[in-house]
């Protein structure tokens, strides 16, 4: 009998109205339109505004449109995890309130936290729980409202980072379909140059955090751009050779959406044409666990049933990876 694999059976995404285009960012901070365009391919980001409004918000229609195409209702899902650096609130999780506002009562539900690739980790861990036969529905989503960690006076992190949702359904596939490898990888010696230094139980928000600014994104953009290029398109090659798949082979790549630098560098490396590789990072910037399944939500009609698709992501830990999945849809 064929193994079970994790095919996904339907997408949905979400994006915020509010806009927040290079021209705007001009009139923050000491930047423009041509330096942001050049270095890192962004033009406009979508920004989540109004009080009270959480990453949860960003999950819940993203979720709601993925069951809608499926024709399911939210209560069916079995399993929902979140990938998110940005959640609701530290505890409960975002995918326990994300449960409650969709009226979901009979599922378990989780985050998990790796940043850029926390899309990459949930799906493998997804994938795996179908994968043991003990599961029919687990939606993956992956979810950030960056705009609420960005200092929007730092012209170094603030051009580059947007709020959105993307949510992929896994049910059981013995055809061959879905999840069918990944290779995910972590070196901590990364934390010092992206990350978030206060909140946590090594830096207590006080008074004094908060006027350090640590509660903001940190990043010193060089050295993750050098660890990025290579640790994405190595781990990218590394999947393709050990499945004996070629360029030819491979119908699209659906890389991390941090700058189009690092995503032309996998490219190239994978021997790739820029035809096969999906890019929105124009139209959203980096949405961090969200770029992966944004892609896969905008492109959906040029994706065909039985196309080879490797995800690839490079991100804060350092976390990083890539996951191959045959087409489903
Ligand atoms: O998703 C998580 C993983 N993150 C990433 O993969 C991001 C990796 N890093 C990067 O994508 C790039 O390093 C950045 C896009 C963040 C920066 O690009 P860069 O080519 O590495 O620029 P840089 O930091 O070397 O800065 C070059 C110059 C500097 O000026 P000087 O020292 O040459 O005079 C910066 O001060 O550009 C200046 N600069 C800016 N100028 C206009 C930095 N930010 C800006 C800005 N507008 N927003």
């Amino acid at each position: 009998m064929q193994k079970i694999t994790a095919a996904i059976t339907a997408v949905g995404g979400y994006v915020p109205e509010d806009i927040l285009t290079n021209a705007d960012l001009e009139k923050l901070v000491d930047t423009n339109d041509e330096w942001i365009k050049s270095r890192t391919g962004i033009e406009e980001r979508h920004i989540l505004r109004g009080e009270g409004k959480a990453t949860s918000d960003l999950v819940v229609p993203a979720v709601q449109e993925l069951c809608q195409k499926r024709g399911i209702e939210p209560n069916e899902i079995e399993c929902l995890i979140v990938a998110t650096v940005t959640p609701d609130m530290f505890f409960p999780s975002t995918a326990n309130v994300a449960c409650e506002k969709l009226g979901i009562t009979s599922a378990w539900s989780f985050d998990i936290l790796a940043a850029c690739s926390g899309f990459l980790y949930a799906l493998t861990t997804g994938a795996a729980l179908i994968e043991s036969g003990r599961y029919n529905k687990v939606v993956v989503v992956g979810a950030d409202k960056m705009s609420s960690i960005i200092d929007y006076t730092d012209r170094t992190t603030c051009i580059l980072f947007g709020d959105g949702a993307g949510a992929v359904l896994l049910e059981p596939n013995n055809e061959g379909y879905g999840v069918l490898d990944s290779i995910l990888k972590s070196d901590g010696s990364g934390g010092k140059y992206l990350n978030m230094k206060a909140g946590g139980s090594l830096n207590p928000s006080t008074a004094e955090t908060v006027a350090a600014k640590q509660h903001f994104i940190f990043q010193d953009g060089q050295p993750v751009f050098k660890f990025a290029v290579t640790g994405m398109a190595d781990v990218s090659y590394e999947l393709i050779t050990r499945n004996n798949l070629t360029a030819d082979d491979i119908a699209w790549l659906v890389p991390h959406q941090a700058n189009k630098r690092i995503i032309d560098a996998t490219a190239r490396r994978m021997g790739l044409p820029d035809e096969k590789v999906l890019l929105n990072i124009q139209r959203y910037g980096n949405t961090t666990a969200a770029t992966i399944p944004l892609c896969l939500w905008d492109f959906q009609d040029k994706i065909h049933k039985r196309d080879n698709i490797v995800l690839a992501a490079f991100g804060g830990g350092f976390t990083w990876g890539a996951t191959w999945v045959k087409w489903f849809i």
